[in-house]
């Protein structure tokens, strides 16, 4: 960290004197999630936090529909993100059209947007999920057949657990969907000792093949409870990085794959953005107050 060390002091003296808070998700780098973040978590945790801020600014450490969400839970703060370019495969792959076509196509079946979803599509859903509760959210729907969008690989994994039909739009995560069950097969052939653990955005036959599937922070907590002598963390590549000083006696095997977005955020730009306090997220309060009823759903069903 010596490198960074003028870079966090700055960004941490700015933050006090802003009035400041950042919320970093678990992709975020080890110099950002370890030397400037106040709070990190994976999407739901960030989401339940920004309800607890008081400060009255918000600098999200993550990607945008993080920062929108922050913002349509707080609409009378200032949320700050640091690159707008920080942006989302999934959020990208599906409108609020999308939804609707949806919705013509399953007459009367509930709509469930993951939250990596712009402010227009969670509006236009009945409420929102994330990895670490969809399966509870799609099971507590009424009707018998549930529309998960836009994540296809989050869905099939849910349905596979779920006594829901559940219908789906054919979205992925450039990360996850890189991941194929023959790798993990031979990885573990090479290694049978290797614990395999994987984040439900990969497809169902990669799923199978491991030993533990959950959000960002189900994965850590998994890692941190059981300590296996080797890892192999089938999602973004900074999760092992941020771990895996605190947990000497796991060895954390490679391949991993990194996220053009969430990598767009850097301590030089967190900086620039405290200074600027630019750029700016703004949602249309139209739109910000139903897809606000869409996450606060998600919110009261999960706590
Ligand atoms: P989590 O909610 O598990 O942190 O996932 C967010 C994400 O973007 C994973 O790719
Ligand atoms: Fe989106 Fe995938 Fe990046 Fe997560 S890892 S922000 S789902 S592109």
């Amino acid at each position: 960290f010596a490198l960074h060390a003028p870079y966090i002091e700055a960004i941490n003296r700015l933050k006090r004197e802003r009035n400041a808070v950042i919320l970093a998700h678990n992709y975020m780098t080890p110099d950002i999630y370890h030397g400037v973040a106040d709070f990190v978590g994976d999407s739901l945790q960030l989401a339940i936090e920004a309800t607890r801020v008081e400060e009255d600014v918000i600098v999200q450490c993550g990607v945008h529909f993080m920062a929108e969400t922050s913002k349509i839970l707080n609409p009378d703060k200032t949320v700050l993100i640091p690159d707008m370019g920080a942006g989302c495969s999934l959020a990208e792959s599906i409108t609020a059209e999308g939804i609707e076509e949806m919705r013509a196509k399953y007459p009367g079946a509930p709509v469930v947007s993951y939250v990596n979803t712009t402010a227009e599509v969670k509006a236009a859903s009945d409420i929102c999920c994330t990895s670490s509760n969809a399966l509870s959210i799609v099971e507590s729907m009424e009707s018998d057949t549930v529309i998960m969008t836009p994540d296809q690989f989050l869905a099939q994994n849910v349905a596979a657990q779920s006594t829901k039909n559940v219908v789906y739009w054919p979205g992925s995560c450039i990360v996850h969907e890189l991941y194929t069950a023959d790798d993990m097969k031979s990885y573990r052939e090479g290694d049978p000792e290797l614990k395999i653990i994987a984040h439900p955005e990969c497809p169902p036959d990669v799923v199978a093949e491991a030993d533990f599937t959950g959000s960002t922070s189900g994965i850590i907590g998994w890692v941190r409870e059981n300590k296996p002598k080797k890892a192999m963390l089938v999602t973004e590549c900074s999760m092992a990085s941020n771990i895996s000083d605190s947990l000497p006696e796991v060895e954390f095997a490679k391949p991993c794959n990194m996220c053009p977005y969430m990598k767009k955020i850097t301590l030089e730009k967190i900086l620039w953005s405290l200074h600027t306090m630019s750029p700016e997220v703004h949602v249309d309060p139209q739109i910000a107050e139903r897809a606000r009823q869409s996450v606060q759903k998600m919110i009261d069903l999960s706590s």
